[in-house]
């Protein structure tokens, strides 16, 4: 049997336990199997990796940094932003990468025009590295905005419509929004939102939250996070089934 899972806690619902396991009925694949482990200290995470028979972590709130001690090595991408929620052991080695950097470039990409070239990301936690390691290597410069401000950094309170009008890529990595607080997206003024805009959301319940239906209202582009979400479920199912 080839072992996969999630190490997260608490693991309350889990969308890749889900979607792996009906990908293994779907496929026909019978030597696959993928568990929840909801380890309550990351220093689980130890023995579980002696488990001969695991090939293959994905990795969520609140370990994606706390693993990398954990690793055997790690790819540039997980180096660089220092979050990683993708673990391939082979040979006894466990392997870290990023696969959230993968999957929002694929999704960000498809709605993506060339005036699409000054972004804001609203949000400076875990998701917003991988956000922001993409738009470099895409060449679009970004703001971070927070509630915290500091340097570099816009407060809320900055994000006036001018910054509004020049920065035409809006990214949401904060959870306002998401189910079962629908009512609530960050506070910008969206009456300086028109059709030059794209929205991006990494919320994916609801499929539309305020923050994307205040855009699309005023002629934006959106995109939620669930093709972000295949889209990483993806790359780690190529990583652990890849020869190196
Ligand atoms: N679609 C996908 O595949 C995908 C992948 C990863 C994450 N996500 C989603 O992205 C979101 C962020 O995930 P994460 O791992 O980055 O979480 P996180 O580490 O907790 O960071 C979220 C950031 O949002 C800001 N924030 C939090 N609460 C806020 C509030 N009440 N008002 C305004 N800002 C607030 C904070 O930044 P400041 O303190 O700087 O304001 C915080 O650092 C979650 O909703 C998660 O489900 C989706």
């Amino acid at each position: 049997m080839r072992k996969f899972g999630l190490i997260g806690y608490p693991l309350s619902h889990s969308f890749s336990q889900k979607y792996f396991t009906e990908k293994f009925q779907r496929l026909g694949i019978t030597d696959c199997r993928y568990e929840l482990y909801p380890i309550e200290d990351i220093a689980g995470v130890k023995a579980l990796l002696q488990d001969p028979e695991l090939c293959g972590l994905n990795v969520t709130i609140p370990y994606k940094q706390l693993v990398i001690p954990y690793l055997g090595g790690m790819n540039d991408v997980v180096r660089e932003i220092k979050a990683c929620n993708c673990i391939k052991i082979a040979n006894g080695i466990a392997m870290g990468y990023n696969t959230d950097v993968a999957g929002f470039r694929e999704s960000l990409v498809r709605k993506l025009q060339p005036f699409h070239n000054r972004a804001l990301i609203l949000g400076t936690g875990g998701a917003s590295k991988a956000v922001e390691y993409v738009l470099r290597k895409l060449h679009i410069e970004y703001k971070y905005v927070s509630r915290k401000g500091g340097e570099g950094v816009l407060s809320y309170a900055e994000v006036d419509e001018e910054v509004i009008y020049s920065h035409t890529l809006i990214i949401n990595t904060t959870p306002l929004g998401m189910y079962p607080k629908v009512d609530e997206c960050p506070p910008l003024p969206y009456e300086a939102i028109d059709a030059r805009h794209y929205l991006f959301d990494l919320v994916y319940n609801p499929a539309r939250t305020l923050f994307l239906r205040s855009g699309e209202q005023r002629g934006a582009a959106v995109e939620n996070g669930y093709d972000m979400l295949i889209g990483q479920a993806e790359e780690s199912w190529r990583i652990w089934n890849r020869a190196d």
